[in-house]
């Protein structure tokens, strides 16, 4: 089974990004937290991360015939970006929207979610461990 795990803008930043939301580790940090799960879970796993919506298009479509799951932060596209949402139901790959704050107490822009009415699974306000309870619903469900 392989993952795919995407982020979008400034999660590049973790660590720096307003610490107290996002909490002090690095985006590199975070990898490394992904990697060893998905070693303990005998998957392969690939992390990226683009501050570029078509980037993350095009990372999306490059993921067919290729991943068997996506753990999706979209950052601040998860509230604008319908091409990320078309991008998911064009390569129809099972997704789970991840977001390390809980955006549903913060301001009402980030109630919105486009990836959302993709995603069968989404991960709210649970840090970096949503990362990888998002990894283990996929691995549950799809190995
Ligand atoms: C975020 C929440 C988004 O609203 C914000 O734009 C981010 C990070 C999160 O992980 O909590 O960039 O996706």
């Amino acid at each position: 089974m392989h993952l795919l795990i995407l982020n979008g803008p400034n999660l590049n930043l973790l660590g720096l990004r307003e610490p107290e939301i996002y909490g002090k580790t690095s985006y590199g940090g975070l990898c490394d937290l992904i990697c060893a799960h998905a070693e303990e879970a005998g998957v392969t796993v690939e992390c990226k991360q683009s501050n570029h919506e078509g980037v993350l298009v095009d990372w999306i479509q490059e993921a067919y015939d290729n991943a068997d799951g996506i753990v999706f932060n979209p950052g601040a596209y998860t509230h604008t970006s319908i091409a990320l949402l078309d991008a998911l139901k064009a390569v129809g790959i099972p997704c789970v929207e991840v977001h390390i704050s809980d955006v549903n107490e913060r301001e009402p822009f980030r109630q919105i979610s486009y990836v959302g009415l993709y995603a069968e699974k989404r991960i709210i306000g649970q840090g970096l461990n949503g990362y990888l309870a998002a990894m283990d619903y996929l691995i549950e469900k799809y190995r």
